[in-house]
């Protein structure tokens, strides 16, 4: 990385030294002792840490009475997780085939050459990794960069120093119909795969993504936006600020299951299937704006 435009922050990701025994313990209280807490345990320390150190693993060992190898076993199953620290900020460039052809590797090459590593490298203060995957599902707009949660599309070898100082400086707000790092993504039900876009409702001037929610007794539609990096959605019926809301698909009628809960507020995420490859995952509290992408 361009020594100018590096703001060290090694100390913004703590090291596996610094693992604090009595949080582990306190997440490990936090949760059952089953398989799919396993998961939630796993994710509440990557968040802590920014990865899963070695010696937090065994803590989870040792308390949940599970062997190291099953630990590690899902630890590197989910790509979520992560074995290594990973840099503060996350540069996920696509290098499936359609960002291929439209020059994905110039652009990774730019990546590496500025950041002076290699992909699937972080640079040594920590400030990012560079990671590439098969296909983000937005192959029309490739080639695609996702850098900190933010998408790029038609990103330019040109454009690669802008990103990365933007990246330190911070992604401002994003203003809907002008920001290249708001995104359309399809989404289906995890449960019946089903298409769960609504042509007949717009929301951004998109079609919506319809789902059925349930509070209190009481049961009506959803329609989130489709366009990723905006939170605007319409509801059938008022949903009190700092509600948590149970999700159902309109077609199969199952209940959205969570596997995690949100970073920010501790609520289940909700998770729905991209078309091409990954999960998109939103809090499912009222007012929360937590989401998350995770792309095969
Ligand atoms: S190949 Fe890059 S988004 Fe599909």
């Amino acid at each position: 990385m361009k020594q100018d435009a590096v703001v060290s922050n090694k100390d913004s990701i703590k090291s596996q030294e610094q693992v604090d025994s009595e949080y582990i313990l306190r997440v490990l209280e936090k949760h059952d002792e089953n398989h799919g807490e396993l998961i939630a345990i796993l994710e509440e320390i990557q968040t802590e840490y920014g990865y899963l150190p070695e010696e937090a693993l065994r803590i989870v060992s040792d308390k949940t009475n599970r062997s190291l190898v099953d630990i590690y076993a899902v630890a590197t199953f989910y790509r979520t997780f992560s074995l290594k620290p990973k840099g503060k900020h996350l540069v996920c460039a696509c290098l499936g085939t359609a960002c291929h052809v439209r020059g994905a590797p110039r652009i990774i090459e730019e990546f590496e050459q500025q950041l002076g590593i290699k992909a699937g490298q972080t640079t040594e203060d920590k400030e990012f990794t560079l990671e590439t995957v098969n296909c983000l599902g937005a192959c029309a707009l490739g080639p695609v960069v996702v850098i900190d949660g933010y998408y790029f599309s038609k990103v330019k070898k040109s454009k690669v120093t802008q990103l990365l100082d933007k990246a330190i400086k911070g992604f401002d707000e994003l203003e809907i119909g002008k920001d290249k790092r708001i995104f359309p993504v399809d989404v289906n039900c995890p449960n019946c795969n089903h298409d769960l876009k609504d042509e007949t409702f717009e929301v951004d001037g998109c079609p919506s993504v319809k789902l059925i929610i349930s509070l209190d007794h009481k049961e009506g539609w959803l329609r989130l936006s489709s366009l990723y990096g905006s939170c605007n959605f319409s509801t059938e019926f008022e949903i009190p600020e700092g509600k948590v809301m149970n999700f159902t698909c309109p077609h199969c009628r199952k209940k959205l299951h969570s596997t995690s809960n949100c970073s920010m507020c501790g609520a289940p995420m909700i998770s729905m299937l991209v078309s091409g490859g990954g999960i998109v995952s939103i809090c499912s509290r009222r007012g929360c704006k937590n989401h998350m992408l995770d792309l095969i």
